[in-house]
């Protein structure tokens, strides 16, 4: 296992991963060994998604990789019929259509995705199978459909009638507006790091809610909904996708991380970039969330409203971001 001088430079975040007593036994312990990591598990989650992020605490915590947990963690999102933005139970397209993106990524920067793809209740895990199966990275629409049926996904009805009954009503006038912090938009991204301080990472949504068919967002596109480096962190992201693609929100925090920045810091540039890109524009919604390899998070959208959810062996919290516009 690779290990790291991990506590030499160790400033807790947000969540800080670290109780007292072990950060005062890891001290001592790093200054007889500098080479020792002391890796404590971490899952973050945009919005409060506690069961989702309960679940790959629960993979996590039993040893399991971040890769799993990530997986695991957000399918019960996907499953949930309540969720009308992620999965099963999402919002259709003008046409009636629920088309689902997602992508998952690993420690290794091996990464799968899966854009536009109906009928299939779990994206992250045909993005999963995509990324360990094939020699691509995306598989979309039809081609993603089959590939998912071949390996042994079944086809199920994932408009449910609550959002048929809402997208009936909605037909009535067509407007395409948006709406801060509902319709754009509570998309799952996660981040994990497990065991031995390797991170993963994934995104899923249903999209916006009556988007043009075949409208696809920042969340199944690498770098955009979803970035992870191993050696660095992650970042995800959940709002207007098209915003978020322009500027390759979650690649640049990464980056900026890289640079020095704390998450907190390289969340807050990210946002800062796309309103400057927009020049007054600010009828949207965008939320960054990322992570470092020290386990240090950070979390910054344009309006109020925006929340994630933190998950550790120091328990669990739903924090709220400061956002660009403060009111
Ligand atoms: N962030 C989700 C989407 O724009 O589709």
């Amino acid at each position: 296992m690779l290990r790291r001088k991990f506590l030499k430079n160790s400033s807790m975040g947000t969540a800080g991963v670290f109780s007292a007593p072990l950060m005062a036994s890891c001290q001592e312990n790093s200054e007889e060994n500098s080479e020792t990591e002391i890796v404590k598990p971490i899952v973050v989650c945009t919005w409060n998604f506690h069961n989702a992020t309960a679940k790959a605490w629960e993979v996590l915590n039993a040893g399991g990789n971040a890769l799993d947990a990530i997986e695991q963690g957000v399918m019960i999102e996907e499953a949930d019929v309540e969720n009308q933005t992620v999965g099963m139970g999402g919002r259709p397209d003008r046409d009636g259509n629920v088309t689902l993106d997602a992508c998952i990524m690993d420690k290794d920067s091996n990464c799968g995705a899966v854009l536009c793809m109906q009928n299939i209740a779990h994206p992250i895990s045909v993005a999963r199978k995509v990324m360990e199966d094939t020699p691509h990275v995306m598989l979309a629409g039809k081609g993603a459909e089959r590939f998912a049926y071949e390996k042994g996904f079944k086809n199920e009805n994932l408009l449910t009638e609550q959002s048929k009954q809402e997208w009936l009503e909605w037909k009535k006038t067509s407007k395409y507006e948006t709406i801060i912090n509902i319709e754009n938009h509570d998309t799952i991204g996660m981040l994990a790091i497990d065991k031995n301080g390797d991170i993963a990472g994934g995104c899923t949504t249903s999209g916006m809610g009556y988007k043009y068919a075949g409208r696809v967002g920042d969340s199944p596109i690498i770098g955009a909904g979803l970035f992870v480096d191993n050696e660095i962190g992650g970042a995800t992201a959940t709002g207007v996708g098209e915003e978020v693609v322009r500027t390759v929100g979650s690649f640049l925090i990464v980056e900026l991380m890289r640079q020095g920045k704390t998450p907190q810091e390289a969340c807050e540039v990210g946002v800062k970039r796309i309103m400057e890109k927009n020049k007054g524009r600010k009828d949207f919604q965008i939320g960054f969330l990322a992570i470092n390899k020290k386990g240090e998070t950070g979390g910054y959208c344009v309006h109020p409203g925006f929340t994630y959810r933190v998950y550790s062996e120091e328990g669990h919290v739903n924090n709220t971001s400061d956002s660009y516009i403060k009111v």
